[in-house]
């Protein structure tokens, strides 16, 4: 057996044997008692923002306009990555927080906020703060990687930390109709990255959308709507939600 010690908790993997046969993003772990999959970020979280950062200059963009920064507001980034949607967050001065369930994610999003952001590695299913805590909950290109069975529960932990008045902004992908040409070619690169994530990953992105994507993970919780924006020819949905 490896074991390491990782954020006062414990990743165990099931056994070293395992680990020679099969590719990595497959290897077994445990992390305090929860199993999970090896980290398969970890090769590329280094590389994340160069590649898909100036892919995401207009979501930014679309994130300000839809849920401005307000001095003081808590706001909670669900599958943070390398941090990047809590940058003007805390540039603004707002108190950010974020949950992820990679370590190699998570190693860039300190490096670039030090002590002024609170991150954990954690599963999205069980997110360690109070309820009601945050005025903003955040979450993008998370959703569509989280296998079907535990999608529900990641919501309901969302509902649960946003404060009664707070908002949700999710964004992912979209089922369509796209736009000619945008909507298509953003569709195919979308469809070349994820295929590179693994066939995994890949296959959760598949499952997403065929079940309707945000908008129908969405419909068992009575959400309120506020606002739906489309980007990249429809390809990407934000939609801004609040619980009553
Ligand atoms: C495609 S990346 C997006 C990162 C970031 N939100 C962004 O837009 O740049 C998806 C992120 O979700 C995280 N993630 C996937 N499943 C998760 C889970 N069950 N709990 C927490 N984070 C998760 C991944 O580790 C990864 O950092």
């Amino acid at each position: 057996m490896a074991s390491t010690s990782m954020d006062g908790g414990h990743w165990r993997l099931v056994s070293d044997i395992t680990a020679k046969r099969k590719p990595p993003a497959l290897q077994v772990v445990f992390y305090r008692g929860v199993k999970m999959r090896a980290d398969p970020y970890r090769n590329c979280a280094p590389l994340y923002d160069f590649v898909i950062g100036p892919l995401n200059v207009v979501l930014k963009r679309v994130r300000m306009k839809l849920a401005p920064p307000i001095q003081g507001m808590k706001v909670l980034d669900v599958g943070c990555g390398t941090g990047a949607a809590l940058e003007l967050y805390s540039q603004a001065g707002c108190d950010v927080y974020g949950v992820d369930i990679s370590r190699a994610m998570l190693k860039v999003a300190r490096k670039k906020f030090g002590d002024s952001a609170d991150l954990r590695l954690c599963d999205a299913a069980q997110i360690p703060f109070q309820e009601k805590f945050f005025d903003l909950v955040l979450s993008t290109y998370t959703l569509h990687e989280i296998p079907y069975e535990k999608r529900s529960a990641v919501i309901l932990e969302m509902i649960r930390v946003v404060k009664e008045n707070g908002r949700l902004l999710l964004s992912d992908f979209r089922p369509g109709p796209y736009h000619f040409p945008e909507g298509w070619i953003s569709r195919a690169i979308i469809i070349i990255l994820e295929l590179m994530a693994g066939l995994e990953h890949f296959n959760n992105g598949r499952d997403f959308l065929r079940r309707g994507g945000l908008q129908e993970l969405i419909e068992p919780y009575h959400l309120i709507i506020e606002k739906i924006n489309t980007v990249r020819g429809g390809s990407i949905a934000f939609f801004l939600l609040s619980t009553c």
